[in-house]
């Protein structure tokens, strides 16, 4: 961009921590200039958030491509004509959501996904409102000998306490039975990676462990690990590093996966909320 360059982007940040709106664009219809001023508000504030679109499974993901390629849930089934598509669905008869707890995407694949777009279709007249974190922000609070012990380390995660045999899609099929949430003996298998993982693009440091996908610090005896991530996970889930989102049918926003953890409310019973999720393949943590 030259230094005459004008902002086409009407973008307002929605908290200290991380978070943006941009009103004045539409999804469907983008020029690279004003892609690549969202690229850098992508990188800047981690999670874009962009009101009153109108979004085909086929433009969500055309959209999404602009970030990378699209990656398939391994354990979800995504829409019949579109498998990219996740429908993320929670009934008025059911009780528990999906993502209702604070979580990174899939940190158990040993390239997890770059992030996520998620575009509203229907929305419950009050709650469903979504919550993120700044992990960037998590680790920089951290005291430096905090810092220094948590640098040098890896981390085992899987899926196994979602999608592995006795994990939360086999104790809720019942109470969340919109979704096709599978269960695997795949979702055994361990990965590792840093505790601490550095953006590949804006360089930023960022705690990188989350509830349901990490299991232990490599290395530590099973009581140093879990008082260990007990205290990050609280750590990293404080207030001050985070945002919420608030929907209306029609919004779409996309998060940094690399960079926050999320949290879908669950506080709206009795009501539908339905969300189309796309979600982009990520690189190697380092
Ligand atoms: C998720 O991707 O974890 C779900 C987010 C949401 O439904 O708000």
């Amino acid at each position: 961009m030259n230094a005459t360059y004008q902002s086409e982007l009407s973008l307002r940040p929605i908290a200290g921590a991380l978070g943006a709106e941009i009103r004045n664009v539409d999804l469907t219809v983008i020029n690279e200039a004003v892609m690549e001023e969202i690229r850098a508000a992508f990188v800047k504030y981690h999670v874009l958030v962009f009101r009153g679109q109108t979004l085909s499974p086929t433009a969500q993901k055309n959209f999404a491509e602009y970030f990378g390629s699209l990656e398939t849930h391994p354990y979800i089934q995504g829409l019949e004509e579109d498998p990219e598509v996740v429908a993320i669905i929670k009934e008025p008869h059911e009780t528990v959501n999906f993502g209702g707890g604070w979580h990174t995407d899939m940190s158990f694949l040993p390239k997890p996904p770059l992030g996520s777009v998620l575009y509203a279709l229907e929305v419950p007249d009050y709650g469903g409102d979504t919550l993120f974190s700044n992990q960037h922000a998590a680790y920089m609070a951290l005291s430096d000998p905090m810092k220094e012990v948590v640098d040098g380390l890896t981390a085992v995660h899987s899926a196994a306490s979602q999608y592995g045999r006795g994990g939360d899609s086999e104790k809720h099929k019942a109470e969340r039975g919109s979704m096709h949430l599978e269960v695997s003996d795949e979702a055994h298998q361990l990965v590792e990676h840093p505790v601490v993982r550095t953006h590949p693009e804006s360089k930023l440091r960022a705690l990188y462990v989350n509830r349901p996908f990490t299991e232990s610090i490599t290395g530590m005896t099973r009581a140093e690990s879990k008082a260990l991530l007990g205290f990050l996970y609280g750590h990293c889930e404080q207030e001050r590093f985070s945002c919420r989102v608030k929907w209306e049918v029609g919004t779409v926003t996309m998060w940094d996966n690399r960079i926050v953890q999320h949290y879908a409310l669950n506080d709206y019973q009795g009501q539908r909320r339905h969300m189309n999720r796309v979600t982009i393949e990520g690189g190697r943590p380092r």
